[in-house]
């Protein structure tokens, strides 16, 4: 009932997509893409997301806000998992991915399907497949059907990122016109907003409501009060950008249609969750969201849709031989830092060629600096149980999570003056 009535809207929306943009690929994604060229490859992504979520319960949420805001950026292309170079800031630059995690599942992955079938499966196939999986694993089965047979792009730009990802202090208005640029619904946006019902927001997202709403000090009278000095017993200053609350109090390990109930005793903890209560379409889609057991089965619509937002298929793009890769180079510092799954020797081949000079690997273990900040009782600190570190062979694979980018890195040190100086980071 509720989906009928968008679904023409939908179509005009695509087409005109289509017409004027030119971002008309989606239609190639089908079923069980791999099934001929790496038929393993869905049960590698979910066995490797599973593993992951089953030591780390906080990659759902993860996984999934990295689906939507890959999709939001130059459609599903895997172009967030791009890192960035000395002249282009890339997507994960922008504020509202500094929070991002989750890329070393990704990578895992593609490291694995590398292994088994060469040069086949996308990495923003394996990103809308690990966000699928990653949800799916409390419910140990596939809560939506994934398309798969998108391609990756090459671009990732942080000024894309910031034009194009909707922010927490948006209004209905704005929403409304960020979901219908990306040819998704007002269902869509109420139903996919329902994300929230897993993770966890920082303070500074939305501390304005607590602190400083109209520029006066005052409060957002949208803001259940008493929800408000809770919140405020956590956020202490307008600044605090360290501090998280989870998005869904009670349940935001769970996913379930919580979220919506929660939005209607007015305690959506952005200003863009409350919105959806200030125009009468949608409040009525989080009535019937909150009051029915619809929640999973739009939520399976509308994530499908967003999953084929822009997609790249067919001969457009390609398919990228790794999707999380970091490599910055520290001239002054003689240091290049390497994050990701690399193959060391030939590294250090390329290396060695290039600088002419000794280069060595030091893998930076950051396990210690993570128990010295919980025994430092820094209990903001994101990151602090989240994954680890591991080694095989002759690759190293290195946690990318937004708590600990620096420190989680392999170091390669090269010295002119001292042919065998190498600093241990
Ligand atoms: C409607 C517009 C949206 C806005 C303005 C928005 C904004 C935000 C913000 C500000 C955060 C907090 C990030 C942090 O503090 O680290 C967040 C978290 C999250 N968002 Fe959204 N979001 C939107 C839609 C969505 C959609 C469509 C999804 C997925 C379907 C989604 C999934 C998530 C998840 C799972 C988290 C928790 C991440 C974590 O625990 O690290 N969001 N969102």
């Amino acid at each position: 009932m509720m989906r009928s009535r968008f679904s023409l809207l939908l179509i005009s929306c695509s087409l005109l997509m289509c017409i004027f943009v030119g971002v008309c690929h989606g239609g190639e994604l089908r079923k069980k893409f791999y099934k001929e060229s790496c038929p393993l490859a869905e049960d590698i992504v979910k066995n490797i997301t599973w593993t992951r979520v089953a030591n780390n319960v906080t990659l759902p949420s993860k996984l999934l806000r990295m689906h939507f805001h890959d999709c939001f950026v130059r459609g599903c292309d895997g172009s967030v998992l791009i890192d960035s170079t000395s002249n282009n800031p890339a997507e994960k630059e922008a504020v509202p991915n500094l929070t991002l995690g989750g890329f070393d599942v990704i990578e895992e992955a593609k490291t694995q399907l590398e292994k088994t079938c060469p040069g086949v499966v996308s990495c923003a196939d394996i990103l809308a497949l690990a966000a699928r999986d990653a949800v799916s694993f409390q419910f140990n089965k596939s809560m939506w059907e994934v398309l798969t047979g998108r391609r990756d792009g090459r671009i990732s730009r942080q000024s894309d990122a910031l034009a194009n990802l909707p922010t927490p202090f948006f209004n209905f208005t704005a929403l409304k016109q960020s979901f219908s640029s990306k040819g998704l619904t007002v269902t869509d946006l109420v139903v996919l907003s329902g994300g929230h019902t897993i993770g966890i927001g920082h303070c500074n997202f939305f501390s304005n409501r607590l602190y400083n709403f109209t520029g006066k000090g005052d409060q957002d009278p949208s803001l259940n009060s008493t929800y408000a000095a809770t919140l405020k017993s956590q956020c202490k200053t307008l600044t605090d950008n360290t501090t998280f609350v989870p998005m869904d109090p009670g349940t935001f390990l769970s996913f379930d249609a919580n979220y919506y109930k929660v939005l209607k005793l007015n305690q959506g903890l952005f200003q863009s969750d409350a919105a959806l209560l200030t125009n009468k379409g949608a409040s009525n889609i989080v009535d019937e969201l909150a009051s029915s057991n619809k929640f999973f089965t739009e939520f399976a619509q509308s994530i499908k849709r967003m999953g084929a937002i822009e997609v790249l298929t067919g001969s457009v793009g390609e398919i990228r031989k790794k999707c999380v890769e970091r490599f910055t180079t520290d001239m002054n510092a003689h240091k290049v830092v390497v994050t990701g799954r690399i193959e060391e020797q030939k590294l250090l081949k390329k290396l060695r060629k290039k600088t002419g000079k000794r280069v060595e690997i030091i893998i930076h273990d950051d396990k210690k600096k993570k128990k010295k900040k919980k025994e430092g009782g820094d209990n903001n600190n994101n990151g602090d149980d989240i994954g680890g570190s591991s080694k095989d062979g002759n690759t190293a694979m290195v946690h990318d999570q937004y708590c600990c980018r620096e420190s989680e890195a392999i170091f390669m040190m090269f010295s002119d003056e001292n042919p065998n100086a190498c600093s241990i980071v």
